[in-house]
């Protein structure tokens, strides 16, 4: 068994003894499910449900069921005794870390179907994705039982949808957001930007960029058709290929009707660098 700085369970049983004990204290649980490879980002939402509550469970599981074949779930970045270091320089209180049979275990036959925020993005090119992500969602949330959960605007379609998911079915769990921690050069920190060569590294800092003018371009008030052609133009000249590069309605990532924007919208977009896939959006607010 690895040796870690800090307190690690990986059946629920063990988890579940060590939050009883909290709640037994009268203390309140926060919880950051993250599949691992952790940066400043993950960090920063570790930090944040320490904010909100007196104990931290962070969960590192690559959850299978939200890759499809030919995905990257067999090359995903692992490092957990570095995890388990950046962990215990914040202070968590607890990592989880179930393994793939306990998590799915050969009968099981559950799985979570979608509509609403789950619609349209991601799901084009990634049709099972959400589905994998509310199926485990929901398991990691019914194991730890937090008061709190902590998730990241970097992915901000899977936040929607998690909102709605914990909304729709009752779960009585306040979900926090935390905003994107970004390199000097604007990339959002991802696990998948280690995948990046030293060219790629340097035109994936453009997709900030892009999503901030489109963004701002929209504030200024021109209709949401042409800020998107036009983001589109420099978006496909800067990447190998572009997924989607759209505006939505902030909320529930309804999509907009081809004028200046009336409310507080969201840009968002998948683009790919050679075979590396990254996501990013940002704000646009009605001027
Ligand atoms: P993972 O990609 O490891 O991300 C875990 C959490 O960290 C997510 O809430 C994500 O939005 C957040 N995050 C990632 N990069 C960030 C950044 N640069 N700034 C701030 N937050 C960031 O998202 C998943 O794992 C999985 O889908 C999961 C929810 C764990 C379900 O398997």
């Amino acid at each position: 068994m690895t040796h870690f700085q800090i307190p690690h369970a990986t059946t629920i049983m063990a988890l579940r003894a060590r939050v009883k004990s909290w709640r037994e204290e009268g203390l309140s649980v926060g919880f950051v499910p993250t599949m691992g490879a952790l940066h400043a980002g993950h960090i920063a939402l570790v930090q944040l449900a320490r904010a909100h509550c007196d104990r931290v469970v962070t969960s590192i599981f690559v959850n299978p069921a939200q890759f499809a074949v030919g995905e990257d779930l067999d090359t995903y970045p692992r490092d957990l005794i570095d995890d388990a270091e950046q962990l215990s320089r914040v202070k968590c209180d607890l990592i989880f870390i179930p393994d793939a049979k306990l998590m799915y275990p050969d009968n099981f036959s559950t799985s979570i179907s979608l509509t609403g925020a789950a619609a349209g993005l991601e799901s084009d090119t990634r049709p099972h994705f959400f589905s994998g992500v509310a199926t485990v969602v929901t398991k990691l949330l019914n194991q730890v039982r937090p008061d709190v959960a902590v998730f990241g605007e970097k992915d901000y379609q899977q936040l929607q949808v998690i909102r709605q998911l914990v909304a729709d079915l009752d779960f009585g769990i306040d979900i926090v957001s935390g905003e994107t921690v970004r390199e000097k050069d604007g990339l959002a920190l991802s696990s998948r930007n280690a995948y990046l060569d030293d060219d790629q590294r340097k035109r994936a800092a453009q997709l900030n960029v892009i999503l901030k003018d489109f963004a701002q371009d929209l504030s200024k008030g021109m209709p949401a058709g042409k800020a998107q052609s036009k983001a589109l133009k420099v978006a496909e000249d800067a990447f190998d290929s572009v997924d989607y590069l759209e505006v939505r309605c902030t909320d529930n990532l309804a999509e907009l009707e081809d004028k200046p924007i009336q409310k507080p919208a969201r840009v968002l977009a998948a683009i790919r660098l050679g075979k590396t896939r990254l996501i990013d959006n940002r704000a646009a607010l009605p001027s």
